[in-house]
């Protein structure tokens, strides 16, 4: 199952490393700059870049840091993320495919653990959150960016079956409540906590994830359809052949605990 999910992964991203490059949202999105301006990264900092895409946290936190090391499952997205520090000359890169819930470093080595934008495709969240404390130093430093859903079970799962259908690599986005508690639980300390909202354009979001017509239309109609709970987070507006609506983000800058 975890394998299929991961090969799934794979696939979906395989062929849209390109797209990630370009996209906005990734590419300029609030919680970078979120990240680069509340982490004070140091200049002899070692830092991991977990599920790294086209590169865009490790190459901003890269001129603040010693050295990035940017990994991800996807081999085209690792290599679009090298081709991306070459482009704009950092050498401090070094780019290199793991898993983030297995990953091939040993204890107490980094200064900085970040993840953005990629925790709701992991099979085992909590194996991964552990991987993060175990390769981080004690006292080192977790940037971590992801969507997040309702508390509302049915709604919850509601979003996430959207998500899926968009997207057959998505797992599952938790609740604010339930990632800090998995966070905590893995040992780490929260200092900061910021939410936001991102406004999607339908088409846009879809067609990133190249979403047939047939499934674009089972979209809109669960869009048309969302429970009540939904309505503050998604907040859809129709306009003409689309739809406009939001996710939610957090941004969460913790430490590892330290006697
Ligand atoms: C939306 S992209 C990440 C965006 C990127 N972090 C950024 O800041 O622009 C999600 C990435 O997660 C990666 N990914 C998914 N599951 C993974 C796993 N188990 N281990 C490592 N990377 C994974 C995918 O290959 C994909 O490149």
């Amino acid at each position: 199952m975890a394998n299929d999910l991961k090969a799934k992964v794979q696939t979906q991203f395989g062929a849209a490393s390109e797209a990630y490059a370009t996209s906005t949202i990734h590419a300029k999105g609030k919680s970078l700059k979120i990240l680069t301006d509340l982490i004070h990264a140091e200049p002899d900092w070692l830092m991991i870049d977990v599920a790294t895409g086209a590169g865009h946290t490790a190459l901003a936190f890269a001129p603040k840091v010693g050295k990035v090391i940017a990994t991800d499952l996807t081999e085209a997205m690792v290599n679009k993320a090298a081709d991306m520090a070459a482009q704009r000359g950092l050498t401090n890169v070094e780019t290199r495919p793991a898993d983030a819930e297995e990953l091939p470093f040993a204890d107490n080595t980094f200064d900085l653990v970040t993840c953005r934008i990629a925790f709701h495709h992991f099979p085992h969240p909590r194996q991964a959150l552990r991987e993060f404390a175990r390769v981080l130093k004690p006292g080192g430093v977790l940037g971590f960016a992801d969507n997040i859903s309702v508390a509302d079970k049915v709604a919850a799962q509601y979003y996430n079956d959207y998500e899926k259908l968009r997207d057959p690599s998505h797992v599952w986005v938790p609740s604010l409540e339930e990632l800090q508690a998995m966070l905590v639980e893995a040992g780490f300390v929260i200092e900061v906590t910021r939410q936001f909202s991102k406004e999607m354009e339908f088409h846009d979001w879809a067609d990133r994830m190249r979403v047939s017509a047939e499934d674009k239309e089972r979209l809109l109609e669960m869009m048309r359809n969302i429970p009540a709970p939904l309505e503050s987070l998604l907040m859809p507006h129709w306009e003409n052949d689309t739809v406009y609506f939001s996710l939610r983000e957090v941004v969460i800058i913790a430490h590892l605990w330290q006697d």
